[in-house]
């Protein structure tokens, strides 16, 4: 099962609802509940400082209020389903989503990835 199946809810997913949910791939599009991911594989490096994309990525999805993106609210993912990813999936689950989302390196994505509202 790839990151990619997982990531747009075409595998099953623990906790029931697919990254895509709240995440867009698409480097134009600028509204979405959580930040945009195109790109993501070339931020995630530089957003926290000492810490490797991949780290990053992999905290970032077990526990995603850990670091919260600024424009963004804590909370909605243990809202919407019901846990932390970190407590609902299989590492193996969060490796492969972690190397599908290293590999977004679209350059060029609307507001940095991340959306005022
Ligand atoms: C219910 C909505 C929701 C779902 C479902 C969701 N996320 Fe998020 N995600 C968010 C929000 C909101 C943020 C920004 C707040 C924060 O950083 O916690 C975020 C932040 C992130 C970040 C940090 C992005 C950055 O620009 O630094 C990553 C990576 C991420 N999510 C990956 C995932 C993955 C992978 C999945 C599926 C396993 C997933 N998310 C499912 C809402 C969601």
């Amino acid at each position: 099962m790839s990151g990619a199946d997982l990531f747009f809810g075409r595998a099953p997913l623990a906790g029931g609802v697919p990254c895509v949910t709240c995440h867009t791939l698409n480097a134009g599009e600028r509204v979405s509940i959580g930040p945009n991911l195109a790109g993501i594989g070339l931020r995630a490096g530089d957003r926290v400082p000492g810490l490797s994309a991949q780290a990053y990525l992999e905290r970032s999805i077990q526990v995603h209020d850990e670091f919260v993106v600024p424009g963004y609210q804590a909370g909605i993912v243990r809202a919407v389903v019901g846990d932390d990813y970190g407590n609902l999936l299989p590492n193996e689950q969060i490796a492969a989503l972690v190397d599908f989302l290293l590999h977004q390196q679209a350059e060029e994505v609307a507001d940095g990835g991340v959306v005022a509202f």
